[in-house]
């Protein structure tokens, strides 16, 4: 297959719809993030790039502490507004029922099936982003879309973000770790 440049943009195929949640200023604040994803197993570590002026960063630098929630496909016009409106210009907090978990001043939207509380670990300082490296210190999660103790994705209906477009989880292709088995050398 013949392959073409694209140039060094940050692309990624798909990428998670989150809320980021912190306190700014002792408000809730609420921001969409897309730039996100898993750390770390052992601890258990999640990470999200923000740049440098979003609202978002000063509730982080404050408390070192910030929620990262999974809005549902049926919460796509809330999400999307959060992306759209700067706390700085607007008061997020009215949009979601915040709650607190153990660390106190991580807020997290009730509305999302899943929030991950996370105390900042580390930041890195990437150029106009931050990256900011969270410890998870609890996955709250709606009883309804667990399974087996774990949260379900079927459930849940995250919404999925690539080329500027909001999409929904599309079908199980094949079970992983488990499929390459089949696998056999030409
Ligand atoms: C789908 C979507 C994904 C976004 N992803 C990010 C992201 O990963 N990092 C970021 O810094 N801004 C991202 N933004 C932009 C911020 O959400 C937006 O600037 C927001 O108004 C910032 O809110 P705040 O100033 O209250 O923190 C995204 C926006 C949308 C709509």
């Amino acid at each position: 297959m013949e392959k073409i440049t694209l140039g060094p943009v940050p692309y990624m195929s798909v990428m998670p719809t989150l809320l980021v949640g912190a306190n700014v200023k002792g408000k809730a604040n609420y921001m969409t993030a897309a730039w996100a994803t898993v750390a770390c197993m052992a601890p258990p570590m999640v990470c999200v790039a923000l740049n440098k002026a979003r609202y978002t960063v000063k509730g982080i630098e404050e408390n070192k502490t910030f929620s990262l929630n999974i809005p549902s496909t049926g919460q796509v016009v809330e999400a999307d507004h959060c992306g759209l409106v700067s706390g700085a210009q607007e008061d997020k907090s009215e949009g979601f029922a915040s709650f607190y978990g153990k660390l106190k001043s991580a807020p997290m939207a009730k509305e999302c099936p899943v929030n991950i509380e996370c105390r900042l670990f580390k930041s890195v300082d990437c150029g106009s982003h931050l990256l900011y490296i969270g410890e998870v210190a609890e996955i709250h999660a709606d009883k309804a879309c667990v399974t087996d103790g774990k949260p379900d994705v079927v459930k849940i209906r995250p919404i999925v973000y690539a080329q500027t477009t909001y999409f929904d989880v599309g079908k199980q292709v094949e079970k992983a770790f488990s499929v390459g088995k089949k696998y056999s050398k030409k």
